[in-house]
């Protein structure tokens, strides 16, 4: 009767007040409308928080049409994080020839956070170049003073030109390992290991390819990325405007193959999911957690669980959405043939009980 009179209470309460609950809906893989109608093309992307209104930046790719370029960063804004406004291109791409952001070009993975200090939102994403397939492998950076945008890009570029991570072994600083040693072989693994990319790519600056952002509990930003070839992943330090690295980094899992990286805390643990590399099709998700967002990292069980699980339901990692304490993970099921109509998989990150993270199909709540 207590329990009966307090639900009545928080109700008209609720209802007192005009605000609905805000919880993150469970998405799928069905066409996701936005208040317009269209499926929404925000791909590979996250969400923000800002003064009340939730921020979805994602992939925009095209019209549906083959071939559709892409017109840039896509925005949509949302009360309730179940009804999304549709509000456009955020940061466009350019029809002037030579323009970093030429059309023709590959923009992928975007994520923006805020700097309370410089009061700028800052956008990263994984840049490539017009006519250069994924070669370039570089970080965009692009900045507004408004989460609507229009975002300017400040710089495009590797990562970390001519600094060694803080845990490479001295040994291996500068070192030349044979050039005709056979990909996939014991003694090629030995030499990832060892750093020979990182090496290879030293002064031009590491590569940079899936990537995500992470603002921790003390202000100071990372940036995660598949790296080396996209054989190993490295977490690299933002300065205090979230828009230049300051030169520290680590690398982890050198040739574990890593991609779409989604980091999250929980009860103190960093915690990272992030997928095998089979292009656009679907692979087995995998778990790592740290103590310390700086390593040691250590390698879990894939985190799914139930039918689909060996193949992450179809989807792939982009983020992990903390809505005050309460998880959702985020994937992208590919559509590669139209990729504008790529589907969205939004699903509850639970723990069992031994804490640790995981993802299924089989418990969803009610909508
Ligand atoms: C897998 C990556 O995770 C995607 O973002 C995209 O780059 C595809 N590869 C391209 O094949």
């Amino acid at each position: 009767m207590k329990k009966l009179f307090n639900i009545i209470l928080v109700a008209v309460a609720m209802v007192g007040c005009g605000t609905a609950p805000t919880t993150m809906p469970t998405v799928t893989g069905e066409p996701f409308p936005d208040t317009d109608g269209n499926h929404i093309n925000a791909h590979g992307g996250g969400i923000i928080s800002h003064d009340g209104t939730y921020y979805w930046y994602g992939e925009h790719r095209g019209d549906g049409t083959p071939g559709a370029g892409q017109e840039g960063v896509m925005c949509y804004s949302s009360k309730d994080l179940h009804n999304w406004d549709n509000r456009g291109i955020v940061l466009a791409t350019s029809d002037e020839e030579g323009s970093p952001l030429e059309k023709g070009g590959i923009i992928e993975r975007p994520k923006v956070v805020y700097n309370p200090a410089t009061g700028k939102f800052v956008m990263w994403f994984h840049h490539e170049l017009k006519g250069r397939g994924y070669g370039a492998a570089q970080a965009g950076v692009a900045v507004a003073d408004n989460p609507l945008g229009p975002f300017t890009l400040l710089h495009t570029g590797r990562v970390n030109p001519g600094v060694y991570p803080v845990n490479f072994a001295e040994d291996n600083k500068g070192k030349v390992w044979s050039d005709t040693l056979q990909w996939w072989t014991p003694e090629w693994y030995k030499a990832i290991d060892e750093g020979m990319f990182t090496v290879r790519d030293l002064d031009g600056g590491q590569m940079a390819r899936d990537m995500t952002l992470y603002v921790d509990d003390d202000g100071t930003a990372y940036h995660i990325y598949s790296s080396e070839d996209n054989l190993t992943l490295q977490i690299a330090e933002l300065d205090s405007t979230y828009t230049r690295h300051t030169g520290k980094y680590i690398r982890i899992f050198p040739g574990g193959h890593n991609e779409a990286p989604a980091l999250f805390k929980h009860d103190g643990s960093y915690w990272m999911i992030a997928s095998g590399c089979t292009g656009w099709e679907p692979n087995e998700a995998r778990l790592m957690r740290a103590d310390s967002i700086m390593g040691e990292w250590t390698r879990l069980p894939n985190p799914c669980r139930g039918e689909g699980a060996d193949k992450t339901f179809g989807g792939q990692s982009t983020y992990v959405m903390d809505l005050n304490g309460e998880l959702t993970f985020m994937a992208d099921k590919w559509n590669p043939k139209n990729l504008a109509d790529s589907r969205h998989l939004w699903l509850p990150v639970r723990f069992d009980k031994d804490g640790i993270p995981y993802i299924t199909m089989e418990e969803l709540p009610a909508e």
